[in-house]
C-alpha cells in the first residue's frame, strides 16, 4: 500500500506527480473555486481542456493534463463528482480519490496528491480521501507474470494550510491508512485461489495478523470442533480433503472493562464451495473462492479494533472448511447435531453456509455472553436477486443492533439495506424427520436463511449480513478493483466505533 500524507498548501502549491482536484458539474461549468486560479496559472489551457474533451464533472470522469512547469504539480487530474446535490457527501469523495489513484497509476506518477474540496467536514474530507486513494490503488496481481503500470507510492492528502495541523485531521489520516490496509488484507485474501487459501491457511493468515497486532489468538482443529458437538459444522466439511478450522481472535480491554459483555463477530469461511453433491453449474462456481469473504472482513476489522482499542471486549469467529463432493461427503437427507442440540435434515449440501455459521453462532451465544452478535456471510444468491451486485442486506430483530449496523453503514458509505424476518416463511424450515431441515421453498431465499441462522442465535440481540453480492465484484467500480471489495469491513469498523456498551 501506498504510503499516506498530509499536507497544508492551496490547489496551485501542491506538490505531486499528479495532483487530484475533485470537482463539482456546477464549479466546472462557471469555471469557479479552485478551477479559476488554476486556469489563470495555466494560461487558460485548462478551460481548453475541458471544453475541448468534454468534460463536464460527472461522477467517474476524470480529465489529465500536464502542467508544463506552470505548476508544482507536474500533472493536473480533474476527478468529476457530480451535482452539488450528491457530491457533499464523504462517498463522492472516496470514489473520486479512487478514480484519481488509477489515472495516477495509468500516467506513472510515483506520488498523488488528492484535494479536499472545500464544503466537507475536513477530517470527514481527509478520511475519505485516503481511503478513496489508498484503495483504488489497491490491486492484486502477484500471479501475474508481466507487470502492470506502477501505482503511486505516495498519497497525500491536500488540506487548505494549518488545517493539516489540526488534531482531527491527523487522527482521520491514521484511522484511514489503518482501515485501507485491513481492506486491502481481505481483498487479498479474498482473491487468492482456493489452493493458496484453504482453510488452514485462512486460519493462519488470521493467527498472524492477530499476533502483529497484539490480539488473543486460539485456533481449534477438527478433534476440538468434534469435542464442541458441532456436528452441522463437521458435516460440511466432510467431502473435503482439507482439514477444517476454528478460529477465534479476541480485543481484551485490561481492567473491569474486559469483563463487559463483548461485541462479537462471526464471519463464513467457506474457502471453496463447490456446492457439495448438490454441485454448482461450472459458471456460478468459478467465483466460490470468495465464499470466505465475511471471514476476511470480520477478522480485517480485528486490526482496526486493535488500533482502536475500545473499552470493551470484541471477538472476531470463524469455522473454516471446503464444501465439497467426494465419497465422504455429506448427503441430502442426512441428519446432522448442531451444538445447541438442534438436529437438521439436510435438504441441499449448497446450504452449508447457515450449517457452519449455525454452529459458531450458537457456540458464541453459550460461551461469551455477548452483548451482540454480528455475522457477515457471503449467503444467499437469492441476496443478490433482490439487492443487486453493489448492496449488503441486513436481517435481525427490530433492535438497536441493527440500527447500529445500519447506521455504521451509512456512515461508512458502504450501502446496506434492510430486509425482513417474516415469521409466515418460518414453517418453510420444518422438517419430518429433524427440528429443521436447511433449505425452505425457493421465494425469499434470503430470508430464510436469516430465519434458520436465528434458531441459533441463543436470543442474543443479532444482525446478520449478507454480503453475497458487494464482497466480490466483476466491474471496476470507483475504489473497488475487480475480484474482493473487502465489504463490509469499514462498516464493522464503523459499529465497533459507534458500540455503547451496556
Ligand atoms: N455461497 C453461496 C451463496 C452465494 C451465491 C454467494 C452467489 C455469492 C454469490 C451459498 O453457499 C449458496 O450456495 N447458497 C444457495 C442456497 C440455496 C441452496 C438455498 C444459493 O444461494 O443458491
Ligand atoms: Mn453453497
Ligand atoms: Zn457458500
Amino acid at each position: 500500500m501506498p504510503t499516506l500524507h498530509l499536507r497544508g498548501a492551496t490547489p496551485a502549491a501542491a506538490e505531486a506527480d499528479l495532483l487530484a482536484l475533485p470537482v463539482t458539474e456546477e464549479e466546472v461549468k462557471a469555471l469557479s473555486g479552485p478551477l479559476a486560479d488554476l486556469d489563470r496559472r495555466l494560461s487558460g489551457h485548462l478551460a481548453a481542456a475541458v471544453r475541448d474533451e468534454g468534460f463536464t464533472g460527472k461522477a467517474d470522469a476524470t480529465l489529465v493534463l500536464h502542467t508544463l512547469g506552470r505548476l508544482p504539480a507536474a500533472r493536473l487530474c480533474l476527478v468529476g463528482l457530480g451535482t452539488r446535490r450528491g457530491a457533499g457527501s464523504p462517498e463522492a469523495l472516496r470514489v473520486a480519490a479512487g478514480h484519481a489513484a488509477r489515472a495516477a497509476g495509468r500516467a506513472g506518477a510515483r506520488s498523488l496528491a488528492v484535494v479536499v474540496p472545500a464544503g466537507l467536514d475536513p477530517a470527514d474530507g481527509v478520511r475519505a480521501a485516503a481511503e478513496g486513494a489508498l484503495l483504488g490503488a489497491y490491486r492484486f496481481d502477484r500471479y501475474l507474470s508481466k507487470q502492470k503500470p506502477a501505482r503511486p507510492e505516495r498519497v497525500a492528502v491536500v488540506l487548505p494550510r494549518g488545517q493539516e495541523r489540526a488534531a482531527a485531521a491527523k487522527e482521520a489520516a491514521r484511522l484511514a491508512e489503518a482501515t485501507a490496509g485491513a481492506v486491502a488484507w481481505a481483498r487479498d485474501l479474498v482473491n487468492e485461489p482456493p489452493a493458496a487459501c484453504t482453510p488452514s491457511a485462512l486460519a493462519r493468515a488470521a493467527e498472524e495478523l492477530g499476533r502483529a497486532a497484539g490480539l488473543r489468538v486460539e485456533v481449534r482443529g477438527r478433534r476440538e470442533i468434534a469435542a464442541l458437538g458441532m456436528g452441522m459444522f463437521l458435516g460440511v466439511t466432510r467431502g473435503s480433503a482439507e482439514e477444517p478450522r476454528l478460529v477465534k481472535l479476541s480485543w481484551i480491554p485490561k481492567g473491569a472493562a474486559g469483563k463487559r459483555p463483548p461485541l462479537v463477530l462471526v464471519g463464513k469461511a467457506v474457502t471453496f464451495d463447490s456446492g457439495g453433491l448438490s454441485l454448482k453449474p461450472t459458471e456460478s462456481m468459478v467465483t466460490m473462492n470468495s465464499d470466505m469473504a465475511g471471514a476476511a472482513a470480520v477478522v480485517g476489522a480485528m486490526r482496526v479494533v486493535a488500533a482502536l482499542a475500545p473499552p470493551f471486549p470484541v471477538h472476531a469467529l470463524f469455522g473454516a472448511c471446503e464444501n465439497m463432493p467426494g465419497g465422504r461427503a455429506y448427503k441430502p437427507s442426512d441428519v446432522l447435531r448442531a451444538c445447541n442440540g438442534k438436529t437438521v435434515q439436510v435438504t441441499n449440501t449448497d446450504a452449508e453456509g447457515r450449517l457452519v455459521l449455525g454452529d459458531v453462532l450458537a457456540w458464541a451465544a453459550a460461551t461469551l455472553k455477548p452483548a451482540a452478535l454480528v455475522d457477515v456471510a457471503t449467503l444467499t444468491g437469492a441476496c443478490v436477486v433482490a439487492l443487486g451486485p453493489t448492496v449488503a442486506g441486513v436481517l435481525g430483530p427490530d433492535g438497536p443492533v441493527v440500527e447500529a449496523v445500519l447506521e455504521a453503514a451509512r456512515r461508512s458509505g458502504e450501502e446496506l439495506w434492510r430486509l425482513p424476518l417474516p415469521e409466515a416463511l418460518r414453517d418453510n424450515l420444518k422438517s419430518d424427520v429433524a427440528d429443521l431441515k436447511n433449505t425452505g421453498e425457493r421465494w425469499g431465499g434470503a430470508l430464510t436463511a436469516g430465519l434458520f441462522l436465528q434458531e441459533f442465535t441463543g436470543g442474543v440481540p443479532w444482525a446478520h449480513l449478507d454480503v453475497a453480492g458487494p464482497s466480490h465484484t466483476t466491474k471496476e467500480r470507483g475504489y473497488w478493483s475487480k475480484g474482493g471489495t473487502g465489504v463490509p469491513l469499514r462498516t464493522l469498523v464503523e459499529l465497533v466505533r459507534s458500540w455503547k456498551p451496556a
